[in-house]
Formats: C-alpha cells, structure tokens, sequence
C-alpha cells in the first residue's frame, strides 16, 4: 500500500526535494496534500504533476489563482491544520521559522508520522513535544542532516557508551571575515550559502551561525542530551554531518553529499533505505577534509544559543523569536549583519525568566513578547 504524505512547505527548498524523492520512489508514495504560503504558479504546477487529494494556500488572497477544487482547496494555518487531521500517514513539516509549531503539535496530536525539517518547532517547544512523543507514541523523524546523521547513529549506542554529540557547521559564507568586514556584508552576500541551497532564512541563519544554535537547541530536546554534551565542529566541505564521541574516546561519524534529498528520503522511509538518483559522494573527488572550532567571537549568536540553553526555557523562545524579526529586519535593510546578535542579547537580558515553559499558550506569550520587544528596538518614532 503506497504510503500518503502530506507536505507543508511544498514549494520551498525542502519541500521540492520531497517531491523529487516521491517523484523517484512513485510505488511508495502517495501525494495526499501539498501546502505553500503564496507561491500559486508553482504550486499549481505541482497540483497537475502530483494530483494530491487536498490543497492548502495560506494567503487568502492568492486562493483565486490556485487551479483546484474549490471544495478541497483550504487557506490559513486551519486550513494545514484540518489537513493534518485527515488520513495522511506521514506529515512532512518544511515550513520556515516559527509558523512551523502549531502545525508540528497538529501532526503529533494526530500521531501522524511527522518528518520535521522545521527546527524552530522543537527551539520553541522542545519539551512539550518531547512529552508529546513519549506519551503518545508519536514518531518524530528529523530531517535537518545533522540530525538524521545523529539519529542514525544514536540508534546502535547505548546510553552509557555516549560522550558526546558533534553537528558540523559549514561556517557559512563569511566564514573568513574579520569582524570589521562583517558589519558592513549585504543581505544579497548573506543570502549565498557556499554548500546548501536553502530557504532564506536558514541561509541567513547559516551565515550568523545561529542556524548552528537553533540545532544545538533542536538536539537536546531530540536526543534528550544535556547541552555540555553538544559540540559544534566547523566542517567547511560539509560531507560529515554527524559524529558521536564514545566514552573510549573513538569516533562515529555519518558522511554523505550536501544533498537533503538522502535525509529526507531516510525521514519519510522511516528509516529504510532505498537508491537514490543523486550524485554519488566521491572522497577521492574531495581528498581533504578540515575541522575547525566555531569563533564564538565573530560570530556570538551560537554562544547566544548555549547560554539562552543555560538559561531556561523562555530565553530559548527569546532567542528563537528576536531572532526572527532582526533577521528579517537586516534582510530589509534596515539593521546590520552584526545588529542581529545585539539585538538577541538585549531580548536575552530583559526576557521574563522561565526554566521550564511546558504550555503552549505560555510559548506563544513569550513569542510574542519577544518579537515586539525586538521590534520596538529599531522601530522610528
Ligand atoms: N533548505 C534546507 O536545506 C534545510 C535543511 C535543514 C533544515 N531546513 C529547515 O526546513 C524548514 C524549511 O526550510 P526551506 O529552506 O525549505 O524554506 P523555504 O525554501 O523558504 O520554503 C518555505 C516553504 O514554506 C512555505 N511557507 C512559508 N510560510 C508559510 C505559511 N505561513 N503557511 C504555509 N506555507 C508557508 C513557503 O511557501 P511559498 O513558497 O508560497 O512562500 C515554502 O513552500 C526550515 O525550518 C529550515 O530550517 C531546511
């Protein structure tokens, strides 16, 4: 029986590389619904090439140009929401930054497989939807590379074995800069990751390192491992992506080509493998691998992301949520590369203290809080 996928984000980076791995593995995959933010052109072109069954367009305003029964055509954060509740097996979740939550707690209500490439869901409610998974039974799959490489690895050691986990960071784009040449990188050189080709927020958020952050974050909930126990390793050639360090002091590393195919493919096979039409990784093509440590200094917004960890709950939020607005805020124009871990600090330092936020009414308080404190920074009067 082939399996029915639903995919939110389906016209975005991870969304379309779902669709290209369904488009390979067609005896396994049914398209049972596909959603996007405002992109009808190219959604509609997925709707005659996929025939999913249900069709979601978050922008009421874009809704006349979708080509689809008007019946079964849904807009809004309802609208993915009802879709979730429906008889989809696995909920694929690629929707950027904090839009991805509600729809991550829908899919595990539902007890759908949910393949989660949304790594805001667990930076904001880690610990809801780490209970979640325990009590109900819920699969959660993830689907950032770092995080597939871990989980397979994690699958053959025991507890007691652990050391810690290392996630590889490519440095992003100014990996090399100083900090005087960082302040003044434009949004179009921010926007130029040298290994991934990604939405625009998680290549800008690769460029700050914060994306880095937000998986130190996503892992600890993920993986239930104490922060301390989470290294970050600069790997600019972005062919390992995971490496557990065992008490003996060896190493297991995972390598594949930068492609987010193989991981998405893992996520939604839930967990078996199948071939892949993909550039084989060639390490005699590559020859050198490097490894560096990140320099928290040129670039604090990972170092902010441990200490909001330290911290509790609702700096993590915070963080997550100012983050959010300055990165958008520099994208316009309107603040520098190097206001943005500026403007995280001061959330940081004025936040109202939590260590544990285990309600989502309280996530979205904070959220809130946090994005309108950000704003208030660089508003004019
Ligand atoms: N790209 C990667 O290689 C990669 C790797 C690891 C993890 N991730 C994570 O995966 C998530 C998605 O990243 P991405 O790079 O695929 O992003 P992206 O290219 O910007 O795509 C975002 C997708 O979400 C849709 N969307 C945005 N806001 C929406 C809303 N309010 N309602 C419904 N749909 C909405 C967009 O629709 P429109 O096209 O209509 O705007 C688009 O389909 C992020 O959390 C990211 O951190 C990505």
């Amino acid at each position: 029986m082939k399996k029915k996928i639903l995919i939110l984000g389906s016209t975005g980076s991870i969304g379309r590389s779902t669709l290209e791995v369904i488009g390979q593995q067609q005896d396994a995959f049914e398209v049972f619904g596909l959603a996007c933010k405002g992109q009808a052109d190219l959604l509609n072109q997925q709707i005659e090439k996929f025939k999913p069954r249900y069709v979601c367009i978050y922008d009421e305003g874009q809704k006349d140009k979708v080509n689809f029964d008007r019946n079964k055509l849904f807009t809004g954060i309802n609208g993915m929401k009802a879709m979730i509740g429906m008889d989809a097996h696995i909920v694929v979740n690629a929707l950027p930054g904090s839009i991805g939550l509600e729809p991550s707690l829908e899919a595990l209500r539902c007890r759908k497989i949910l393949a989660l490439a949304n790594k805001e869901s667990l930076v904001m409610a880690g610990r809801v939807i780490a209970k979640m998974v325990k009590k109900s039974g819920a699969k959660l799959i993830p689907v950032d590379s770092e995080h597939s490489a871990l989980y397979q690895l994690l699958k053959n050691i025991r507890k007691k074995e652990l050391k810690t986990i290392m996630i590889t960071a490519s440095g992003g784009p100014f990996r090399k800069l100083d900090k005087d040449a960082l302040e003044g990188v434009r949004p179009e050189e921010a926007l130029n990751h040298p290994t991934w080709k990604m939405g625009q927020k998680i290549t800008l958020d690769s460029a700050t390192l914060m994306n880095k952050g937000l998986e130190v974050i996503e892992a600890r909930w993920l993986f239930n491992i104490e922060p301390s126990r989470i290294r970050v390793i600069v790997h600019p050639e972005s062919i390992l992506h995971g490496i557990v360090e065992l008490v003996d002091h060896s190493f297991i590393a995972y390598m594949a080509n930068p492609d987010m195919k193989i991981p998405i493919a893992y996520a939604i096979n839930e967990g078996v493998r199948k071939p892949l039409a993909i550039s084989p990784l060639s390490l005699e093509d590559i020859s050198t691998l490097t490894f560096h440590t990140p320099d928290l200094g040129r670039f604090p917004s990972l170092r902010l992301a441990y200490d909001a960890l330290a911290s509790g709950d609702s700096a993590v939020i915070a963080l997550n949520a100012s983050n959010e607005v300055a990165s958008q805020a520099f994208i316009e124009g309107r603040i520098r590369f190097t206001d943005i871990p500026v403007l995280v600090e001061d959330a940081l330092e004025h936040h109202p203290g939590q260590a544990e936020v285990d309600d989502v009414a309280t996530i979205w308080e904070i959220h809130q809080w946090a994005t309108t404190y950000t704003e208030n920074k660089f508003k004019t009067p």
